[in-house]
């Protein structure tokens, strides 16, 4: 099956995680440990989700003129991802992710955009042939919105379809929803763009149905261990449950996710298989710790696969 180019354009930024005994209340400091410094972002770590299934990754994303920069571009050249379209901003830093992650293997996230923050619609535009050669166009709201404009105004004009996962939630310019094909929100995100609460398979259909009213033709909510949620139109959806695994660290779950779908649409796998292919692509992802380091090859997957059924 060939395997056609993702391109993903979004973030990058370092990430800098200890583990928590708690999340720490405001004011209170707490012991934690251990630390692990990591590339991550939500865009790096879907490209190298991507990458590591065996897909073509181009990332279009900016760092600082910095160490952190260098490491950036090394681990990218590392995970065989094409870095062309990686920029340098004099200016700001590279961005970094604080993430705290406590004993059940959930997180907490600030993360300073820094460099990626600043990525502009001229510079998506330079990588507009690569767009046009993609299979697949992969973004996340973890950079300007300019940017996000730009790319889905480019895979718009060359009839590449976008997966737009749209974490972290912020406010953006809601016509892009009439040009997407996919949309990837968890709960908490879904919530965010309907007003509706989240949290069963009853409430999923019904922020999917005012999602594919704003105008997008594939709604997937991903729903942590209770696996995601498909809506295409009609009266309902699918529930597609999640692989039963012991998660040592959920953080980049989501990302896996992505690039995992990305991956699979861009080799051509229908979309129930796709969807498929990425929740265990996600699977894996939590049961080893970190974000990108964490992200399984397509050997890990096919093995999970053939021992694991849904
Ligand atoms: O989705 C997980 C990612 O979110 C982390 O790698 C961190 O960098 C934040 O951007």
């Amino acid at each position: 099956m060939s395997q056609g180019i993702v391109t993903v354009v979004g973030s990058y930024v370092t990430d800098l995680m200890s583990r928590t005994p708690h999340m720490p209340r405001v004011g209170e400091t707490v012991l934690g440990g251990p630390f692990k410094m990591g590339p991550g972002g939500k865009g790096g770590n879907q490209a190298v989700a991507a990458a590591r299934q065996g897909s073509t990754v181009y990332m279009v994303t900016k760092v600082g003129d910095d160490e952190f920069g260098s490491y950036a571009r090394a681990n990218f050249t590392k995970e065989t991802i094409n870095t062309e379209y990686v920029f340098v901003d004099l200016v700001e830093a590279t961005g970094a992710a604080l993430i705290a992650v406590d004993d059940n293997g959930d997180n907490l996230i600030v993360v300073a955009l820094g460099a990626c923050g600043t990525l502009t619609a001229e510079e998506v535009n330079q990588a507009s042939q690569v767009i046009a050669n993609s299979a697949v166009v992969l973004v996340q709201l973890e950079t300007s919105n300019e940017a996000v404009l730009a790319t889905v105004a480019l895979a718009k004009a060359y009839g590449v379809p976008v997966i737009l996962n749209p974490a972290p939630y912020h406010e953006f310019p809601r016509e892009i929803l009439q040009d997407i094909t996919y949309i990837t929100p968890n709960e908490t995100e879904a919530s965010s763009l309907t007003g509706l609460k989240v949290e069963t398979e009853a409430d999923a259909l019904q922020a999917a149905k005012v999602i594919y009213l704003m105008g997008v033709p594939n709604v997937i909510i991903t729903m942590g261990k209770m696996g995601c949620y498909y809506y295409n139109g009609g009266e309902s959806g699918k529930l597609y449950p999640s692989f039963e695994v012991q998660a040592l660290d959920t953080t980049g779950a989501g990302d896996a996710f992505n690039g995992g779908l990305a991956f699979a649409l861009a080799s051509g796998q229908a979309l129930c298989d796709a969807i498929i292919h990425a929740t265990a692509v996600a699977a894996l992802s939590v049961t080893k710790v970190g974000t990108s380091p964490a992200m399984p090859t397509l050997e890990e997957v096919q093995a999970f696969m053939a021992t694991h059924k849904l």
